[in-house]
């Protein structure tokens, strides 16, 4: 398809997944690591904070999924040229690494869950203790690692919305909000 018939700004659903996605997994993040990761598990709070936690993770996985299916299926705008090739090209696998991290993460939260025995626990009120704490589980590490990655890459992802708007104003911001297409 040829650059004048690509609309000027993505799929409405997809803007509707990336400021959904972007607001859980901002909140996934705080909890996960002012709250969650705070509280010892011996506190009688911590299983639902688990609950909520591990419910909005997977949440997030599958809306993810579904999100990379419509990008993949939606007409899309053309690729941003900055006229530096390099910048084009780290803007688009900034993308994919920030996707692909997401998925570690809810994957890594998983593994812990899956290891520590914590869904009959947290979503089956088994009535079991939960483990002392969850650092003894390999995923536990890779959680806490990416997290920090997340926050890192969101604060690229910032830094590079506030660069197109204010200093090269060029409103790409336009193409992640609802409105006209075409
Ligand atoms: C993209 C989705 C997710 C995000 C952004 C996220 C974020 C976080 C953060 C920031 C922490 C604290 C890390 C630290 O500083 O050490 C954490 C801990 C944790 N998360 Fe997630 N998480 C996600 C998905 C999941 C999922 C899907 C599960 C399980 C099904 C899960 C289970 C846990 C557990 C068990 C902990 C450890 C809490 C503790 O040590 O007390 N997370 N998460």
């Amino acid at each position: 398809m040829s650059a004048t018939t690509q609309p000027k700004r993505y799929h409405p659903l997809l803007v509707t997944l990336h400021w959904l996605l972007a607001l859980m997994i901002g909140v996934a993040l705080f909890a996960g690591g002012v709250l969650l990761a705070e509280t010892p598990n011996s506190d009688p709070d911590k299983i639902f904070m688990l609950r909520a936690h591990m419910s909005i993770g997977i949440l997030i996985l599958l809306l993810m999924l579904v999100r990379l299916v419509v990008r993949a299926r939606t007409e899309k705008p053309p690729h941003v040229e900055t006229g530096n090739g390099l910048l084009d090209r780290a803007g688009v696998w900034m993308h994919w690494t920030l996707y692909a991290v997401v998925i570690l993460m809810a994957g890594s939260g998983i593994g812990i869950s899956v290891l520590a025995g914590l869904p009959p626990i947290v979503f089956g009120g088994s009535g079991d203790p939960l483990p002392a704490d969850f650092w003894a589980y390999p995923p536990r590490y890779a959680h806490a690692i990416l997290a920090n990655i997340l926050m890192a890459l969101i604060v690229l992802h910032i830094a590079a919305f506030a660069w197109h708007q204010w200093i090269r104003k060029d409103s790409l911001f336009r193409r992640m909000w609802f409105g006209d297409r075409h």
